[in-house]
């Protein structure tokens, strides 16, 4: 996601600045309209008589940002957070209270084909070991990405964890986080447990100046643990410039991996606006990156050491873009927001109920230079079921669409569509 404070402030920026050169003027444009949901027209779950759509109603499925569905067991991993810790701790969304953090983030793990009541089997996988924010051993979710690396059922999971930043003298966590920005760190972990996992062993543990506002990962699913990240206000150590950062175009992406010694690269410097949640898409081998701002996703061919200075499409999806996936035939899902500036109200008052549009979007690549295909396959245009959502997962062995969100309704945040 990211903030909406910084959309404003920028926007702000630019109007003060008076500054018309064509592209922020462009950016600013399809931002605007984006935002206020311009030609959208909104349908009703009704209109889309397939689906059968239900609420998870589980205390421990609350916020969760982001998935991954592990195809080769079958299990959906979630990245979980608490409704008021999101509201007092989100360093890109410039919200830096660290003292009113959620201590209870988890990745919690659903057997979809298991069905358990309204919902399904479902675990909260203990991270032993994992030193969290100077040993206390917390998680600070955002989004996530994951590979199935072999038979016996092993996951490899790398989670964002956006922890404040401590003074390395004393160990205490520090007053002023604004200064620091936050201390975020990609962090990747092996699940244990076989094919039904019990908990997570941490692996590996990435810091680096460009990881800076991290808000998804997409992992390659080699051995030296590399990974591509959107910093979705770009890496500038200046507070100002990541504020006005989607304007300018300022987002960025980054490579990292262990080979060694363990390194980031700029895999794109800048010029991204709002980037936000990449995936690699195995089918095709590219990297698919989607702007917030404006609507769109580039296709990038990546090079061996990362780098994606090769971009091989622009698709226009036409909706201010959150998490994408990719299911097992290859095809793209998109979260989406038809009216992005009503999340504003959701964030601010997390338990009430706003009526909050949410859509599911597919992104198809036609055979043969044929282009793209997208489609709104399932719209919930007056939030009727589904909590706005930023990631939605689709099963394409039974048809079936998850849908999650960061946002904090409480007992309400995983939604099960069947077909
Ligand atoms: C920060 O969080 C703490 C703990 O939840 C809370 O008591 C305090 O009022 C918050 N401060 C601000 C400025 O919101
Ligand atoms: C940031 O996190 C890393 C990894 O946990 C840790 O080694 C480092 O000391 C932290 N830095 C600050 C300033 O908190
Ligand atoms: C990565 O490889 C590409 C060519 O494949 C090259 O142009 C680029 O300079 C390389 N980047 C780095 C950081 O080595």
């Amino acid at each position: 996601m990211g903030g909406l404070t910084n959309f404003a402030l920028g926007i702000l920026a630019a109007i003060l600045a008076g500054l018309y050169q064509s592209n922020v003027h462009f950016v600013l444009y399809t931002g605007v309209r984006l935002f206020l949901g311009v030609g959208h027209t909104l349908e009703p779950l009704s209109a889309f008589p397939a689906y059968k759509c239900r609420r998870i109603e589980d205390e421990r499925l609350q916020a969760c940002e982001d998935m991954w569905l592990s195809e080769a067991t079958r299990q959906l991993f979630l990245a979980c957070s608490s409704p008021k810790g999101r509201h007092q701790w989100s360093p890109n969304g410039a919200i830096f209270n660290a003292s009113g953090r959620s201590l209870t983030d988890h990745v919690a793990v659903l057997d979809i084909d298991e069905p358990e009541g309204a919902g399904f089997t479902t675990r909260v996988l203990e991270t032993p070991g994992y030193p969290g924010t100077h040993g206390d051993g917390t998680l600070n979710l955002v989004g996530m990405s994951g590979h199935d690396d072999d038979d016996d059922g092993e996951v490899r999971l790398w989670l964002i964890d956006a922890k404040p930043s401590v003074d390395p003298a004393t160990g205490r966590v520090l007053e002023d986080q604004a200064a620091a920005g936050g201390n975020q760190t990609v962090e990747v972990f092996r699940t244990t447990g076989g094919r039904k996992a019990k908990g997570l062993a941490h692996l590996d543990s990435f810091s680096h100046p460009l990881i800076m506002t991290p808000n998804r990962v997409a992992a390659v699913g080699d051995d030296t643990n590399a990974f591509w990240i959107t910093n979705d206000l770009g890496h500038s150590e200046s507070r100002w410039k990541r504020n006005i950062s989607p304007i300018f175009s300022q987002g960025s992406v980054a490579h990292c991996s262990s080979s060694d010694p363990q390194t980031c690269t700029a895999a794109i410097p800048s010029g991204l606006s709002w980037p936000n949640g990449l995936v690699q898409n195995h089918h095709d081998g590219r990297l698919y990156v989607p702007s917030s701002m404006l609507g769109t996703i580039d296709v990038y061919a990546p090079a061996k050491n990362g780098s994606l200075h090769v971009k091989v499409d622009t698709v226009d999806v036409g909706y201010s873009l959150d998490n994408l996936m990719v299911d097992k035939d290859g095809d793209v899902w998109a979260a989406v927001f038809p009216v992005a500036k009503d999340l504003g109200a959701a964030f601010d008052d997390p338990y009430g109920s706003h009526g909050i549009a949410a859509a599911a979007m597919r992104i198809r690549k036609v055979p043969n230079g044929g282009g793209y295909e997208v489609d709104k396959v399932l719209e919930d245009g007056f939030g009727e079921v589904l909590p706005m959502t930023t990631s939605v997962v689709h099963d394409a062995t039974t048809g079936r669409l998850f849908f999650s969100s960061e946002f904090p309704f409480l007992f309400h945040l995983k939604v099960p569509c069947s077909q």
